[in-house]
């Protein structure tokens, strides 16, 4: 290996990475088939408005899915970030893809404290500071929905991840921030925090935690200019949508939440989320803290069993 030019030694990694991560050799597909996409969005780019220009940030769950999707969108905006998260090649991938010195990553199980901890260090020690934690890893866990069949080793894992974990970037985030005098802490809720939907107890319940925790650190940390939010997607297409349901035609998957939508004529993307996500973490949200911002086109307002009702009525 020691003998081979340090650029294709490089490739042959880069290529062992996308044999083993079908995600990776997806991002390179998307990039072969839209040179001319890249060409044109690289020209606007120039000249969009760096909305996080100078920010620091630090993303949990940044190297899949929508983690990932918001990862690069905050660099597109001008911002420094760090990825953390458990899957190593996808991180290392992702920071390649984008080339840039704006973005690294470190490996971080979110639910062990010292590694947050360091990750929290981390992102001081190489960027000057952290403007931006955003608390975004979680698992759906079992998808069982009946609660006599739910494991409890499977309930403690999803709190681990889905709570614990959101609490120590907080926690770690806060000790940095607080002397700073601003920060801005985010978390990844989810709809099931909002109305029941069928999704397991563990991860519904966790996701009210989440959303929980968001509005305790509002009060607490606004004393310190520090603002917190959570975000509340419907459901998209990521890895963690296609594993939960087995459905890994990502088409279909979009077809079946397009049906009970209430907003008709588009589909949540991971891009919807990671906007809300740009927003609230730019200065144009500055007195915004305490929100549960749910994407979801209007489908918690509305009880599709009405409909039911209706049917069986006229059936
Ligand atoms: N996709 C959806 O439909 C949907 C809907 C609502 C909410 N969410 C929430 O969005 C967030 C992101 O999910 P996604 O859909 O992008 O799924 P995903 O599986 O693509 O991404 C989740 C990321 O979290 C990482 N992660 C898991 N456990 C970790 C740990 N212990 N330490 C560090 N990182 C860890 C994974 O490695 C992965 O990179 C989650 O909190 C999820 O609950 C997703």
């Amino acid at each position: 290996m020691d003998i081979l030019p340090e650029s294709i030694y490089k490739d042959q990694k880069i290529n062992e990475v996308k044999a083993q991560h079908p995600q990776a050799l997806q991002r390179k597909k998307q990039r072969q088939g839209s040179i001319f996409f890249t060409a044109a969005t690289m020209s606007s780019e120039s000249s969009i408005t760096k909305r996080l220009d100078g920010k620091v940030a630090l993303i949990t769950g940044g190297a899949s899915g929508l983690g990932e999707c918001t990862t690069k969108l905050f660099v597109k905006h001008g911002a420094k970030v760090l990825i953390a998260d458990i899957q190593d090649e996808l991180g290392h991938s992702l920071c390649q893809e984008l080339g840039t010195e704006n973005v690294s990553y470190v490996h971080c199980d979110v639910t062990c404290e010292s590694d947050v901890e360091n990750a929290v260090n981390l992102v001081v020690s190489k960027y000057g500071k952290l403007d931006i934690m955003f608390n975004n890893a979680g698992i759906i866990g079992d998808n069982e929905v009946r609660v006599t069949d739910t494991s409890t080793e499977n309930f403690k894992r999803v709190y681990d991840i889905n709570v614990l974990g959101g609490f120590l970037g907080a926690k770690y985030a806060a000790r940095v921030m607080v002397p700073a005098k601003k920060g801005c802490i985010l978390f990844t809720s989810s709809l099931a925090s909002k109305i029941s939907y069928g999704n397991p107890h563990a991860y519904k319940s966790s996701k009210h935690a989440v959303t929980g925790l968001t509005k305790s650190l509002a009060v607490e940390l606004g004393e310190h200019g520090i603002r917190v939010n959570c975000i509340s997607p419907h459901a998209t297409a990521t890895p963690l949508f296609q594993k939960t349901l087995g459905l890994f035609d990502k088409k279909k998957g979009e077809e079946m939440i397009a049906v009970s939508a209430v907003l008709k004529g588009t589909v949540l993307e991971p891009e919807d989320f990671a906007n809300a996500a740009l927003y609230l973490a730019s200065d144009e949200a500055k007195y915004v803290s305490g929100v549960n911002l749910a994407i979801d086109g209007g489908y918690c307002l509305s009880n599709q069993s009405w409909k039911l009702g209706f049917a069986a009525l006229s059936g």
